[in-house]
């Protein structure tokens, strides 16, 4: 069901907050859409990988300082370094479930302080998904999860500023799911909205590109 010439994968955007649960409901998802078949591999942003990914990851863990107009560039740029590899998996039938992208990149620079369009400029010509799932948590629910890591943005004062520029950025495509049910409940709603996607896209939906 794949790799067939004409019938190109989809571009599965994952979006919310620190442990809304986005990595746990990505692998459910990779699970899967690989049991039915589908060419499928799970990606996230930053891919910390890479030596962008790593400059990034020192910041992540104040190992580093940055400007925060430089490290927004940075993780800009951290998509755009993958851009065309994601093009040619997609269009060789290979569908991508990926775990924060350009909606992150936006939201949490513009939670600082940053100027929404200025944050939004960057990500112009990159793909754009053919489904954006929010994972909805309120931010005192998701900070009750286990603790949050001691990573720069995991602060509860700074996601409240973050869903806020979520409700900002997001449109009415987006799916929007409630996260504080439980995980296999969220499970199967994800399930029934991507297999929908993963379809029409089969059929010869063209890609697009952001900001659209
Ligand atoms: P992660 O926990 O999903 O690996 O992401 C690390 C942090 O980076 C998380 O708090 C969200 C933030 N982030 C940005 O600030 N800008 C971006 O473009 C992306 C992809 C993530
Ligand atoms: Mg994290």
């Amino acid at each position: 069901r794949s790799g067939n010439g004409d019938s190109r994968g989809a571009l599965v955007v994952l979006e919310g907050l620190d442990r809304c649960g986005k990595s746990t409901q990505s692998g459910r998802l990779l699970t899967y859409l690989k049991g039915l078949g589908h060419s499928t591999e799970l990606w996230r942003f930053p891919d910390r990988t890479t030596s962008v990914g790593q400059m990034i990851s020192s910041y992540l863990s104040s190992q580093s300082q940055l400007d925060d107009h430089t490290v927004h560039l940075l993780f800009s740029a951290n998509r755009w370094e993958k851009r065309s590899l994601m093009e040619r998996k997609l269009k060789s039938g290979t569908t991508l479930i990926v775990d924060r992208y350009s909606y992150s990149g936006v939201a949490f620079s513009s939670a600082k302080g940053l100027d929404i369009d200025w944050c939004k400029a960057p990500e112009i010509g990159l793909l754009a998904p053919d489904m954006v799932v929010y994972l909805n948590i309120p931010p005192e629910k998701a900070a009750e999860r286990g603790g949050y890591g001691d990573e720069r943005y995991e602060k509860l004062e700074f996601q409240r500023k973050v869903s806020h520029s979520y409700q900002v950025l997001h449109d009415a495509s987006w799916k929007m799911i409630d996260a504080c049910q439980p995980i296999e409940d969220i499970e199967k709603q994800l399930q029934e909205m991507v297999s929908d996607c993963v379809r029409i896209c089969q059929k010869g939906k063209p890609l697009s590109f952001l900001w659209s």
